[in-house]
């Protein structure tokens, strides 16, 4: 954690930077219906609707019902691109509790395991077709030595782990000093097992330039080719992982290497030069140390180096990695990384309604980062990897104590993760990758695990929700209900009503949205520009309390649960309940 404090130490998102303030528009457009102030919901839109003359103004093919309480206009003909089914990836770090005792609890464990790895881990990730996982780190990554982790298992040496400094002392010993169990080849298995790509992240900080090409090698060569194909071989690998995605170290500019944009641009160069290419691994997708949250200096000065040795360069970038941790709940009040942290569990309605406002700032960060990427790079080459994102709460909350960076999602987590997963809905042109912070036992967490009690989270259950989306056509889709208000310690404060996104799967169209509301529920009114909706289906994930989550006791709290659309006349009507995620999966005539 001291890491971690200076790294962040009064961090606090500019918001009068030129980009952002022209990636706001989307922000602003919402807000034009704070004009219905402490009307009722539907009252507003009435009210707007006759101003409209009784059909909606930016809308004159479609007739909307007046009744209804919110619109979702879906445009078919607007193709924002292929939704990559990365944007829906992973991130798990030798951190605490994720790998040992999260993924990891051994062959010769009670608990149910495939090689070593946790079955029922497993098990649940198969149903959310998870893409791609990226390991070791997280900051851990540019201290790791991955020859430590390949090799017999008993001869492979304990090493003090990264996060060791915040670690309690009655921590297990696997958190504190890395025995190494858990290596390249483990990783790959479980990625084969749950079906998804490795993402590594190599060491830039602490290792050679050519030791990051050995590792590439060891992962990639074609058995019986190198060495090092044939140390994989010796292990029980003989076929190579045919490892795509490379992190080109990570958070450069802190626990990274405290490196300047420029300095880390001359180093990600060398990095990658003339890194060997293999038969099934031709073209490698390395991934750079981008900025954190808004710094636009980050993204501008790395590139401004790069393309100084000639333009041609950013051919050599697959992605530049943006990481963006909810984290400010102090109301305005501070910008310490420490203090301004709130509680996971918790927490009020205000609460509530700030941790979205401070999730949504990503759609915001995506806009800014591509701007100032297209300064550089014209032709957007270079992709916006967000591998990481997520809440990051005070401690406290764990369900296994002493599980450094482990917190207890809630239903609150869920609407996050729902808002933040349609944002990158929105941008398939732009996000190219996706990773969750993290998988298990941090942050968060899809799951949680202790030994032989384990139980899916709701953030969990919203990545079951979503994973319809992956490779469908993203198109546009225009979501109107009236803004929220609230009191933010004697101000006024206000959020949007209803967010989301929607994807063409042939005939199938898949709209998510969530419902922010911590207390009214919203009935939509959906209509598709080109098309007839013929029927419906939906999946909601809520809860009587805001504060619902899952435990090892209680695992089934929050859970998706079939809803009902109406169909009629061609458009669906759907209540989304208050605080909500929900997938709508609508057949189109
Ligand atoms: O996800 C926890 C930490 O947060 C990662 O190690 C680091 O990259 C980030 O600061």
């Amino acid at each position: 954690m001291r890491a971690l404090s200076r790294k962040h130490g009064n961090k606090s998102l500019n918001f009068s930077d030129e980009v952002l303030i022209k990636s706001l528009a989307v922000v602003r457009r919402l807000k034009e219906f704070e004009s219905g102030g402490t009307m009722k919901r539907r009252e507003f839109l009435r009210g707007t609707a006759a101003a409209a003359g009784c059909v909606w103004a930016y809308s004159p093919k479609l007739a909307f019902s007046q009744s209804a309480d919110a619109r979702i206009e879906v445009l078919l003909e607007e193709r924002l691109g292929t939704i990559s089914p990365n944007i829906y990836g992973h991130f798990a770090e030798n951190l605490s509790g994720v790998i040992y005792d999260g993924i990891w609890v051994g062959e010769n464990s009670k608990v149910p395991n495939i090689g070593g790895i946790r079955k029922e881990l497993v098990d649940e990730m198969r149903k959310i077709k998870p893409p791609v996982v990226r390991f070791p780190g997280g900051c851990f990554a540019d201290s790791y030595d991955w020859r430590d982790g390949i090799g017999p298992v008993d001869k492979r040496p304990r090493r003090t782990n990264f996060w060791n400094g915040g670690e309690a002392a009655s921590a297990p010993d696997a958190h504190r000093y890395d025995p190494n169990r858990f290596g390249t080849n483990e990783f790959a298995h479980f990625c084969q097992l749950i079906g998804a790509q490795p993402y590594l992240a190599a060491n830039l900080r602490s290792l050679s330039a050519e030791q990051f090409y050995r590792w590439v090698e060891y992962c990639n060569s074609p058995a019986g080719s190198t060495s090092l194909a044939d140390e994989r071989s010796a292990a029980g690998y003989k076929d190579p992982f045919n490892v795509r995605y490379w992190g080109v170290g990570n958070e450069s500019w802190g626990c990274g290497g405290n490196f300047t944009p420029q300095e880390y641009a001359v180093e990600y160069r060398r990095f990658t030069a003339w890194v060997p290419s293999y038969p099934n691994a031709k073209d490698l997708s390395f991934v750079a140390s981008g900025p954190n949250d808004d710094r636009w200096d980050w993204t501008r000065g790395f590139l401004e180096e790069i393309v100084r040795k000639g333009k041609g360069e950013v051919n050599n970038i697959y992605g530049l990695a943006l990481h963006y941790y909810a984290w400010n709940l102090s109301r305005g009040k501070t910008n310490d990384w420490e203090k301004g942290k709130g509680d996971a569990v918790n927490f009020d309605a205000i609460d509530w309604y700030e941790l979205l406002r401070q999730g949504d700032v990503m759609e915001s960060l995506i806009k800014g980062h591509w701007l100032a990427m297209g300064e550089f790079d014209p032709e957007h080459h270079i992709k916006l990897v967000v591998d990481e994102w997520g809440p990051w709460y005070k401690p406290g909350s764990e369900l296994t104590p002493g599980d450094q960076l482990e917190q207890l999602p809630t239903l609150r987590d869920a609407v996050f993760s729902g808002m933040t997963l349609d944002t990158f809905n929105r941008h398939p042109d732009k996000v190219g990758i996706g990773c969750c912070a993290q998988l298990i036992n941090c942050l968060n967490s899809l799951y949680l695990a202790h030994e032989d009690r384990f139980c899916v989270t709701p953030v969990g259950y919203t990545f079951a929700l979503y994973a319809a989306h992956q490779s469908g056509q993203a198109v546009r889709a225009d979501f109107s209900a009236p803004s929220i208000h609230y009191d933010r310690d004697g101000n006024p404060a206000s959020f949007w009503g209803l967010q989301g996104s929607a994807s063409l799967h042939d005939k199938q169209l898949v709209v998510t949205a969530v419902n922010p509301s911590v207390k009214d529920a919203l009935e939509a009114q959906i209509a598709v520009r080109g098309a007839r909706i013929s029927s419906g289906e939906a999946s909601v994930l809520t809860g009587s309390d805001i504060h619902a989550r899952n435990t090892f006791e209680q695992r089934q709290s929050v859970v998706p649960k079939p809803s009902q659309v109406r169909v009629d006349n061609g458009s669906a009507v759907f209540r989304f309940p208050a605080a909500s995620v929900a997938k709508l999966t609508l057949q189109l005539a």
